[in-house]
């Protein structure tokens, strides 16, 4: 009976062309895209994600934060929230990754996505045999007709690059870490971990530790507090060699409340709200820099006496991986927070992946 019915409809419309007409009976050419109204659509809707400098205003994170509220309590209760099913995500990583690249495959699929991830592209893709990231971009595009793409990328510029092509298919990119200058998702997660842990994002003082010659995350996060609060104080300390370059210093003295710098450790330790760890960028020194290495790799340890110089209510963070600048017998101190910071990166990468796509709002 129903069989005879569509056979109706199809015939009075036109459509008896065998599997075309079944296929638009089944509803297969219904677009499968959430409608986001336009009070939904914030800042981050539509857009590529490339830099922290994106951001006009507190706001826009805060606003950002609330749907990360709402991933964590969905994971936490084990809840289930799908509204991603019917869209696809690319990971094209040129650089290593465990954690970046991890969160956002979980955060894509938690969301219901389709995931598609290759890393390793360096060693295995056709850039080998010569291939542009532009072409790569093209490729990404046209082989998946996914909506996203999350990039990771030895190039500063790379994301801008590569965002240029992807805008001519209507894809966003999302900047998971280029060259030493900017890892935005990653200063997101962080200042939500400060956020969850220290309870506030404004009157706080950071101190930065380590490479902050090569190490992109902390210039990000510098740039997102200076947002957050204008007033932030920063402490940056660093063996010189490492020492933060002169033209980020001079540009983020002029957004924050104070900027110090300093090669030693001890000093700003007790004042600190946040301790903000980092590796030194071993693959980032330019050929024959060898011995500087060796030289500067082990002089900033943070070990378990340090614990007793710092505030109660401070947290010890690093964007992680760790090779030997924190002493194992620190991890099960309550002021490390570089395990927790992790799952940050889950809520935030789901709530940036939902405001790019779906906008701010719930789908039902
Ligand atoms: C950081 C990075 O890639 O910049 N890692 C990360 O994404 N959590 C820090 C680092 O590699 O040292």
């Amino acid at each position: 009976m129903q069989h005879h019915e569509r056979r109706t409809y199809q015939e009075e419309n036109g459509i008896n062309t065998g599997l075309l007409a079944q296929a638009m009976a089944a509803g297969l050419f219904a677009d499968r895209r959430v409608s986001v109204p336009p009070e939904a659509q914030t800042s981050f809707f539509g857009r590529s994600f490339i830099s922290v400098d994106q951001i006009q205003s507190s706001n826009e994170v805060n606003q950002l934060f609330e749907m990360a509220d709402v991933m964590a309590k969905v994971t936490e209760s084990n809840g289930v929230y799908r509204p991603l099913v019917g869209y696809g995500v690319t990971e094209l990583f040129y650089e290593a990754s465990t954690r970046t690249s991890l969160s956002f495959e979980a955060a894509a699929k938690r969301l219901g996505a389709k995931v598609h991830v290759r890393d390793g592209m360096g060693m295995f893709s056709s850039v080998t045999k010569g291939e542009s990231l532009q072409d790569t971009i093209h490729a990404a595009c046209q082989t998946t007709g996914n909506d996203l793409i999350v990039l990771r990328h030895k190039e500063d510029r790379s994301s801008e690059v590569a965002a240029k092509i992807a805008a001519r298919y209507g894809v966003p990119i999302i900047n998971a870490g280029s060259g030493s200058l900017e890892h935005p998702t990653q200063a997101l997660l962080d200042l939500y971990t400060i956020k969850r842990l220290v309870g506030r994002t404004e009157r706080l003082k950071v101190m930065m530790v380590g490479d902050l010659l090569y190490g992109r995350t902390i210039k990000s996060l510098a740039k997102l507090l200076a947002i957050m609060d204008p007033q932030v104080e920063l402490v940056f300390a660093s063996p010189q060699e490492l020492a933060a370059p002169a033209d980020f210093v001079e540009d983020i003295s002029s957004r924050v409340g104070s900027v110090e710098e300093t090669d030693e450790f001890l000093s700003a330790l007790p004042e600190a709200d946040v301790v903000y760890w980092t590796r030194v960028q071993k693959e980032r020194f330019p050929l024959g820099q060898e011995e500087l290495y060796d030289r500067v790799k082990d002089q900033f340890i943070f070990r378990r006496e340090h614990i007793e110089l710092m505030k109660e209510h401070s947290i010890l963070m690093h964007p992680l991986p760790r090779v030997n600048e924190i002493d194992y017998a620190v991890d099960k101190d309550p002021h490390g927070a570089y395990f927790r910071q992790m799952r940050s990166g889950l809520y935030i990468r789901m709530a940036l992946m939902h405001e790019i796509l779906l906008g701010h709002q719930i789908v039902a």
